[in-house]
């Protein structure tokens, strides 16, 4: 049973404050979680609270967070055994009492509920993934790993997010891995010889001023080359546009800053999609289109989802609301996966439950605020999904996530497996 609580402010990787919790059991157990922060947010995100007191940390302080698990959320859960994560997660919901979370904050919610599940796992003597997961957990997931960063996270000239380095032509999650991180390697070196700069973005991937969406996918293939692989067969490429961030109204309107083109509509935007998921060996696009895009996403879905994974993350903020909306209306075909869009542990398992149900694919994904937490990387085992997205090769917050699977990998022996799954 859950003994005491606890909570503090804390640094996440780009210096913001954030939450990590403590929770302790009347057996001597103690766990602990950190949450993370996204920059490129959805708008119907769970709330973060922040103390907007500026004086501090540019009014991004988090104290009111922290004393809402300490004063208001620890008082109610004490006394709890800590695998009641369900009734748990549904007691902080109530007593917040909003829609959006937005009285304690997800950022004080989702840490104490990352936190117990941890509490218990360890008490029982489990891992987290096999907590979570049951006892055929044991599938690796394949990393799209972020080589190149653009958009919100980087401030050079390339107007998507993220180019990422998918390995889906291998045999155990460590040889994918390695191969997209020699890849990262080898586009570091073709970088540096064409004079572009190899300083890199919030999630670890090169922040080059490139120019132009294709040209950053034009140096990825190559890199993959370089670095003795075949695109396509051996490492895919997958994006995440994030177009929210480039669509002002957010939803028929689309400002390409650097690709050329200028302003395009929705049907326009639809259509260089489209070209360029045939120009390239993309098996993974996610929010080619702006969170409001219900229409172009729709689109989009019907003219290449047999062909590659169309990935909701703005649109859907790991919503069993928006999710169902899309499974409807077919909207897309997998879902981004954030513990902190929704802030509960328990409904992040209900919305993996629907893609599932749905014959969807989903992603656990980290956020481009983290910290050394590795919560994600269990969490990606016990969903058993086979994908996860959790930056690059560089960064230790990104890399903790890395070297905490293939300690799971390496637990797991014989038994554990990996493979790419076509959408
Ligand atoms: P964020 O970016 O954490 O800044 O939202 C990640 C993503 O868009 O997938
Ligand atoms: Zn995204």
């Amino acid at each position: 049973r859950i003994a005491a609580v606890d909570a503090l402010e804390i640094l996440d990787s780009r210096g913001n404050p954030t939450v990590r919790v403590f929770v302790e059991l009347e057996n001597g157990t103690c766990a602990a979680a950190s949450v993370p922060s996204g920059a490129s947010t959805g708008e119907n995100e769970a709330i973060e609270l922040r103390d907007n007191n500026s004086t501090r940390y540019n009014g991004k302080g988090v104290r009111t967070a922290v004393d809402n698990v300490t004063k208001i959320i620890a008082p109610e859960i004490v006394g709890y055994p800590a695998e009641n994560q369900a009734a748990i997660d549904r007691l902080m919901i109530e007593l917040d009492g909003s829609e959006n979370k937005a009285n304690l904050g997800a950022n004080a919610i989702l840490g104490v509920s990352m936190a117990v599940a941890r509490a218990a796992a360890d008490s029982l003597g489990m891992p987290l993934y096999r907590y979570l997961g049951g006892c055929g957990a044991c599938r690796l997931p394949v990393p799209m790993m972020n080589i190149l960063n653009g958009g919100a996270h980087a401030d050079n000239s390339v107007d998507f997010q993220e180019f990422m380095a998918v390995p889906i032509g291998f045999d155990s999650f460590s040889e994918g891995l390695r191969a997209v991180a020699e890849t990262f390697h080898a586009l570091k070196k073709l970088l540096n010889s064409r004079g572009l700069a190899t300083g890199v973005g919030d999630e670890g991937g090169f922040a080059p001023n490139l120019g132009s969406n294709e040209e950053a996918m034009e140096v990825i293939l190559e890199a993959i080359k370089k670095a003795g692989y075949q695109p396509g067969t051996d490492i895919a490429m997958a994006l995440d546009s994030a177009a929210s961030s480039f669509s002002p109204d957010l939803k028929s309107s689309y400002d390409l800053k650097w690709s050329g083109g200028g302003t395009l509509t929705s049907d326009a935007m639809v259509e260089l999609v489209k070209k360029w998921a045939t120009d390239y060996p993309i098996v993974s696009w996610e929010d080619p289109l702006a969170e409001g895009d219900w229409d172009g996403f729709n689109k989009i879905t019907a003219q290449i989802g047999d062909r590659a994974q169309i990935v909701g993350d703005d649109i859907f903020v790991t919503n069993t609301r928006y999710i169902e909306r899309g499974i409807a209306w077919k909207t897309a075909n997998s879902v981004l996966i954030k513990l902190n869009q929704i802030g509960t542990v328990t409904e992040t398992i209900e919305a993996i439950r629907r893609c599932r149900d749905a014959g969807w694919s989903y992603v656990i994904s980290h956020r481009s605020g983290e910290t050394e937490d590795t919560f994600i990387a269990d969490f990606s085992v016990a969903m058993d999904g086979g994908q996860i997205k959790t930056g690059s090769a560089s960064r230790s917050d990104r890399v903790a996530k890395y070297n905490r699977l293939l300690e799971i990998e390496h637990e797991l022996g014989q038994e554990a497996r990996y493979y790419w799954r076509k959408p």
